[in-house]
């Protein structure tokens, strides 16, 4: 028999983290998903963090405007627009990028189109950033819970390491200076040089936004240990409203830009506009040699012409862009709320939320034993008897067993008012047991 050629150590390695429950969940619901018509006992996805509660207002103005679509009148022609290949973007696209952020901050914060860099998503924009600040074996700190993805995007390929900041449900798992100041430690312990900070806010899987002040004293943190601070604000515009979100743009803005040359900003539409399939993302730095190193970088994960040619068109109009900021923060607070009440009701607490698309869970007086062994059984019997995919807290190195992610925008209100009605079942069968 021949033997295999051997593949790369990148290739090889398992640090890609696709072994986690989090994609598992997602296999169990493609085998045999939920439909509201032809599959009523089929998985619901609950482990998705997609928007699509504002499709109809993009779907409107397609509708309404079909130059964004087109090469007609007005637009660069197809023949221009096929041809464009420069790393730099569309110069539309980018200032429309720009003035999506300040709109998404009320204007709070002000951004430069020439600091904008394209990347295909936020995944390649974390990982870009990564490659820029860190060296293999090198590590960033980023505070627990976290998304599941950060496992693969910011190590596999960059063979950079993660050390978790371990936040607690005490004070709502928020990052205290002594969590912060401990994470340090622990990669010293480990023999690992910190390169930098990465948060998300507001936070996935929390669905919290990050105070000024805490934001503040990461940003002394970070100057003070002389390293970077990447701030993931991809779910900025799901904030219930403008003023709950504090940006990390707007501290630097009142701070003078003092120490801003550290700090890094990832944005994507996968979110906010509901269009992780359009790959769109962007990373803005207030570093120019990280600017400019992201921008030859940027050329492995580029964005079609065509697509920053609609977005362009879409992300310019004001009067659009402002009511469907509005519109979608209303109806996210509102599917939001109607979770929560839904949970309460069949007896189980979420922590405090104020943003995403999704709440955090206290499962943990369901566990049979406190430990991730009981959390992943749980996770078990909800996946293959209640069948809905929620995510565990451990994919998410949640540092206390029993909390589980759940989405609630990736799907119609009827749906989620059948995953709320399995999931009172359950609880009432628990109870009569
Ligand atoms: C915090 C965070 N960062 C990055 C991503 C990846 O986003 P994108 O689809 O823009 O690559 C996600 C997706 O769920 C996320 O939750």
């Amino acid at each position: 028999m021949a033997r295999e050629a051997p593949l790369s150590k990148v290739a090889e390695s398992e640090t890609h983290g696709e072994n986690s429950p989090y994609f598992a969940g997602w296999k169990a619901y493609d085998e045999d998903p939920y439909h509201e018509l032809n599959n009523l006992g089929g998985v619901i996805q609950m482990g998705l963090a997609e928007n699509q509660v504002s499709f109809d207002l993009l779907e409107e103005y397609l509708e309404a405007h079909s130059e964004a679509l087109t090469w007609g009148e007005g637009a660069p022609g197809f023949r221009e627009n096929a041809l464009f290949q420069d790393y730099h973007g569309l110069q539309s696209f980018r200032m429309a990028m720009a003035s999506f952020m300040e709109e998404i901050r009320d204007g709070r914060a002000n951004f430069d189109h020439e600091r904008v860099v394209i990347t295909a998503g936020a995944t390649a924009a974390n990982e870009l950033l990564t490659f820029i600040l860190a060296d293999p074996g090198d590590a960033l700190l980023v505070p627990t819970p976290y998304y599941p993805g950060f496992d693969r995007d910011l190590r596999w390929r960059t063979g950079v390491e993660i050390v978790p900041i371990h936040c607690q449900s005490c004070n709502n798992f928020q990052i205290t200076s002594e969590a912060l100041e401990r994470a340090y430690e622990d990669a010293a312990v480990m023999n690992l040089k910190v390169k930098g900070v990465l948060i998300s806010n507001p936070s996935n899987p929390l669905g919290a936004t990050i105070g000024r002040s805490t934001l503040e004293m990461i940003l002394d943190f970070v100057t003070e240990k002389n390293i970077h601070l990447v701030s993931d604000e991809i779910y900025s515009g799901s904030a219930f409203s403008s003023e709950e979100f504090v940006s990390v743009a707007e501290v630097l803005q009142a701070r003078g830009y003092r120490g801003s040359e550290r700090v890094h900003i990832v944005y994507s539409l996968s979110k906010d506009l509901g269009l992780p399939g359009f790959r769109v993302g962007t990373i803005y730095s207030y570093n120019d040699r990280v600017v400019t190193t992201a921008r030859r970088m940027s050329s492995f994960t580029l964005i079609s012409s065509q697509t920053q040619h609609m977005l362009a068109s879409m992300l310019s109009d004001r009067e659009f862009t402002r009511k469907y900021i509005a519109t979608n923060r209303e109806r996210l607070r509102r599917r939001h709320g109607k979770m929560i009440d839904g949970l309460r009701k069949a007896g189980i607490e979420c922590s405090r939320g104020n943003a995403g698309l999704f709440c955090w869970m206290n499962l943990s007086p369901l566990l049979e034993e406190s430990t991730t062994e009981g959390e992943l059984e749980l996770w078990r019997v909800l996946l293959k008897e209640v069948k809905l995919n929620i995510s565990p807290g451990c994919s998410c190195h949640c540092s206390e067993p029993g909390w589980f992610r759940v989405c609630f925008a990736n799907m119609s209100e009827e749906t989620l008012e059948v995953a709320l009605h399995r999931i009172h079942s359950f609880m009432n069968q628990i109870k009569s047991n």
